[in-house]
């Protein structure tokens, strides 16, 4: 379970993950990023502390958080990546690995993954793996970081027969998730990661949904700031999941609404054509239908999906064949018995998993978004 405690102040966490072995605290307010320091123990002793982050989120704050920590008597060694999907590889988190035994980490050195879902992913990794563990602290500076990646204990790398293949399920010391740095976000990093908070609110939020409805455009393109509520609806739904499901069999599986042929897409796509979110808005549309084929949800609350995913979907999208997007479904990992299991929603606010759904509701599905993208 999540529970409130109290106040954004820096030492005291504004959220407290559970799972069965710890309890994650979770730092969420504006302007935290210059008070990290405070979030972690400060060492008795000089230590040392680890942060790695890519090159953009190096530039706009690798600095600041430096002088945050050591403002708290931490030394501070900085590893630099480059910025991309293409660092989630066993080859950066070998190069971390001889860099850490070089430096002579032990058990106690805390690790401080800053940046999207990809360093996270990918320092999350090489913690874990690092002499059977180090502390993690999940600085998340995306929205899919801020609402997703970084909560729930998920790390890994790609392989080259998919994404995320490799991996483990590590849950961070704490996470400190400061709203104000998203502002430097480019516009196509906002609206993905708006799709998966659009995701919350289909899976268990209609409140949240509502307010996606209302002002998705004014986020999209700057107008208004997200509103940290909003990141922090996100956060809570997120906890309270995995505090229920930690390693993904029950209902956890509800956070893969709009993934399952999301991830087809992406393959599709290369990984390179579409952002995660862009690929997201389509998967969603596509069980949306299912669910208003089968009747588990009205067209009123279809169409209501469909009119904020507009804002979301890509931009471009070549005109495809059914069977060229299906073909990738195969190689998603949330499968049973050859099955993947689909998360279909019943109202705004509710899903539910099946595992019958037929070639041809995803064909029809499919041939609903071919035309739906271009409308
Ligand atoms: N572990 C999980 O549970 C989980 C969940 C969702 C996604 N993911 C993974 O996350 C990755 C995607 O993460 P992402 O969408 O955050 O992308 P990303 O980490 O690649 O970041 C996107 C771009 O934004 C830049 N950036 C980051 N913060 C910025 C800021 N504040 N201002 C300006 N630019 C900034 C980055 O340098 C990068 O160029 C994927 O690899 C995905 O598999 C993991
Ligand atoms: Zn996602």
């Amino acid at each position: 379970m999540s529970e409130r405690t109290h106040s954004a102040h820096p030492v005291t966490p504004s959220l407290v993950g559970r799972t069965a072995g710890k309890r994650i605290p979770v730092y969420l307010a504006k302007g935290l990023i210059d008070h990290i320091g405070r979030a972690l123990n400060p060492p008795a002793l000089p230590r040392a502390v680890e942060v790695v982050t890519d090159e953009h989120v190096h530039q706009l704050l690798g600095r600041r958080v430096s002088a945050a920590l050591r403002r708290a008597g931490w030394s501070v060694n900085l590893t630099i990546l480059p910025a991309g999907e293409r660092i989630k590889t066993s080859a950066t988190v070998s190069r971390l690995h001889e860099r850490w035994f070089d430096l002579r980490y032990d058990r106690q050195t805390p690790i401080i993954a800053l940046g999207g879902g990809t360093v996270g992913d990918v320092v999350g990794f090489a913690a874990a793996t690092f002499m059977r563990g180090l502390p993690l602290w999940q600085v998340p500076t995306t929205i899919v970081a801020q609402v997703d990646a970084a909560i729930g204990g998920k790390v890994g790398i790609n392989h080259k027969r998919g994404k995320n293949l490799i991996g483990c399920f590590y849950q961070p010391a704490g996470v400190v998730i400061d709203p104000s740095v998203l502002a430097t976000l480019p516009v196509r990093e906002r609206r993905s990661g708006l799709a998966e908070i659009v995701k919350y609110g289909v899976i268990s939020d209609e409140r949240l949904f509502r307010t996606c409805e209302r002002h998705v455009e004014a986020w999209i393109d700057g107008r208004a700031p997200i509103p940290d509520s909003a990141i922090e609806r996100c956060t809570r739904i997120k906890l309270r999941i995995v505090a229920a499901d930690e390693t993904d069999h029950g209902p956890r599986r509800a956070l893969n609404f709009g993934h399952t042929l999301g991830h087809a897409f992406e393959r599709w796509g290369n990984y390179q054509r579409f952002r995660h979110g862009e690929t997201v808005a389509l998967g969603m549309v596509a069980a949306g239908w299912m669910a208003a084929e089968r009747g588990l949800w009205t067209k009123e609350q279809f169409a209501c999906l469909c009119q904020v995913c507009r804002h979301l979907r890509p931009v471009r999208l070549p005109a495809f064949r059914s069977k060229e997007i299906s073909i990738h479904l195969g190689f998603d990992k949330k499968r049973t018995s050859g099955h993947n299991v689909w998360i279909l929603p019943r109202s705004i606010g509710r899903v539910d998993s099946f595992a019958d759904v037929t070639d041809r509701e995803i064909s029809s599905a499919l041939a609903f978004v071919n035309v739906w993208v271009r409308e």
